[in-house]
């Protein structure tokens, strides 16, 4: 069968990964995820966004992918067509054995200059990522061709998604036999737009969430636990 899944940050919240609405803690936790990942906020404030997201990775870097992202990749080997298109910024759903996913809103670990769009390799995001532990503010990295300031690869608000990625998803949700939608409060569009166009294909829809979201209206079935025990339950209907 073909199976899409769809996810948001409760996929990762098993991993130790807050979900973007809970609330931020030490140097952030004055501040609104929402003010923060903005392209205003990183001009305003370059050191305190780009310390941010140094934070956020080494956080990343040091979960491990959870039953979730290995369930989701055991549906493969069971012989099923899976396709995941992420909100998330982070690698687990790769780390957990997906060969791709697709990411709707970027990548930590791609960062680029802010005004000539050059990448270094390795990205300055991991260097010396094992020494962070609480969030500081950190000048971010000078571009070596222009001298502009390295930003995280990720899609801030008010940005444009990386339209490969938006097309690539809407195919995936466009042929998908099955919609799992996992983790999502589906309040940001337009990926929050998704869930809808699969529902009124026809597609079965399956939402994952602990709790009520903005999906649930849509879904056929709603399994209010944890990203991990519902994955769990869906491999031994489906695998
Ligand atoms: N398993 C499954 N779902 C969970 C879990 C869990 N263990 N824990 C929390 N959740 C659910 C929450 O109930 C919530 O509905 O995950 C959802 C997380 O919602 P958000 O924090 O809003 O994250 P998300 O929906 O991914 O946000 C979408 O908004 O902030 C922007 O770019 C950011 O990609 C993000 C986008």
């Amino acid at each position: 069968m073909r199976i899409a899944f769809l996810t948001g940050a409760g996929m990762s919240a098993e991993s130790g990964v807050p979900t973007f609405r809970d609330a931020l803690t030490g140097l952030w936790s004055r501040y609104d995820a929402m003010t923060l990942a903005t392209e205003d906020a990183f001009r305003r404030d370059p050191a305190l966004v780009w310390g941010w997201y140094r934070w956020r990775a080494a956080m990343v870097r040091r979960a491990r992918p959870n039953a979730g992202h290995f369930g989701i990749a055991e549906f493969v080997r069971s012989g099923h067509a899976v396709e995941v298109v992420t909100q998330n910024v982070d690698d687990l759903h790769e780390r957990g054995g997906m060969r791709e996913a697709i990411h709707l809103h970027g990548r930590l670990f791609a960062s680029r200059c802010l005004d000539c769009g050059a990448t270094r390799e390795p990205d300055p995001i991991v260097d010396g990522l094992d020494a962070i532990v609480d969030g500081v503010r950190e000048t971010p990295p000078a571009c070596d061709a222009c001298g502009g300031p390295f930003r995280p690869g990720v899609v801030w608000f008010g940005e444009a998604l990386p339209e490969d990625a938006w097309a690539s998803a809407v195919a995936v949700l466009g042929r998908c036999e099955l919609l799992v939608v996992v983790g999502t409060s589906g309040l940001v569009h337009p990926a929050a737009s998704l869930p809808r166009l699969a529902s009124t294909r026809g597609t079965r829809v399956i939402e994952i969430n602990p709790v009520d979201s903005a999906v649930s209206p849509l879904a056929h079935e709603c399994l209010r636990m944890p990203a991990g025990a519902g994955i769990r339950i869906l491999l031994e209907r489906y695998a």
